[in-house]
């Protein structure tokens, strides 16, 4: 296979998100109305690949779903984005994951409830039946970290017996603030780093994140960090951090997915040979432009801005 025609692979969660966009964020034990409702396919590793294809590459999710009316709408919704889905895991047992979303434009806030704790996991059992020759780039986001490093290792082993310019580079994402997602560190060649683990750790900018972290990733890896409003930043082998500020829209409407996208971005310019003052600034570009619409479909629409 053409190294261009080889896609990108995102690992992680694909979930329903049950969007309410509302003028003011609710008070707890009151009942009332929203401006708009919709359904929509999300997680992180999902929204990647749909953002991913919105900018012309070709990419596949791996994640596990249960079948059922709620399985059916994001699959239909994987296919409208021409996202490859045969590496899906469909486990026998358990409930597809689903969020209720809070999305409010005057503050630009986002807030999610999500139950995800009911469905198994995709195992490096279920990974070791990848062909992984068709991907140039293998995205993880973190969540069960001990089997997705053993993943890791198989795309480790699978990259021993070729030569550089075949080898897939494996990204991952630390978002969320739990203890086991931080082994996988040093299993990156990208590690993503979010804002919230970075403060968790006591680190008060993303440079300071990134200097204090980068001792955690491998030898010669690149860390990310990206600070909403206030830009990211990025630490390779060179010591020197790289920094990009955020390219706020117009009007803010809907954050949701937006580090999702900004990932993407990042993803996108590297894999192309990009370097990585150019990914960062385009992560943040195109992450900017994301929040100044609802959903994802603006995107394309404004793709060459
Ligand atoms: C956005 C998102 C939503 C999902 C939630 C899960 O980044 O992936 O689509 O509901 O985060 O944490």
């Amino acid at each position: 296979m053409e190294e261009q025609e080889k896609k990108i692979l995102c690992v992680g969660l694909v979930c329903l998100d049950i969007i309410n966009v509302v003028d003011k964020y609710p008070e707890e034990d009151t009942d009332s109305r929203c401006l708009s409702q919709r359904w929509q396919r999300g997680g992180n590793a999902s929204n990647s690949c749909t953002v991913l294809s919105l900018l012309g590459a070709p990419s596949a999710f791996m994640g596990a779903l249960c079948g059922g009316p709620v399985a059916d709408f994001i699959m239909a919704d994987f296919s409208r984005r021409a996202v490859d889905v045969s590496a899906v895991v469909w486990q026998e047992e358990g409930q597809t994951p689903s969020a209720c979303c809070v999305v409010c434009p005057s503050s630009g806030s986002r807030t999610v409830v999500l139950f995800d704790t009911n469905l198994p996991e995709v195992t490096a059992e279920d990974f070791s039946k990848v062909d992984l020759c068709q991907f140039k780039w293998i995205h993880f986001e973190g969540r069960n970290a001990e089997d997705q490093v053993k993943m890791i290792q198989q795309v480790g082993l699978h990259n021993s017996s070729l030569p550089q310019k075949q080898r897939i580079t494996v990204s991952v994402e630390v978002e969320k603030i739990r203890e086991p997602l931080y082994q996988l560190f040093p299993h990156g060649d990208v590690v993503f780093v979010s804002k919230d683990v970075a403060r968790h750790f006591g680190f008060l900018s993303a440079e300071a994140a990134l200097r204090g972290l980068y001792g955690r990733v491998r030898q010669g890896a690149v860390l990310i960090c990206a600070w909403g409003e206030k830009g990211a930043d990025a630490l390779g082998p060179d010591g020197s951090v790289v920094h990009s500020d955020a390219f706020p829209p117009e009007t803010l409407v809907d954050t949701l997915g937006a580090g999702d996208t900004f990932n993407s971005g990042v993803i996108l310019t590297l894999s192309n040979g990009g370097g990585l003052q150019d990914a960062l600034t385009f992560g943040c570009r195109v992450a900017g432009r994301k929040c100044g619409f609802h959903g994802y479909d603006g995107i394309a629409e404004n793709s060459a801005n």
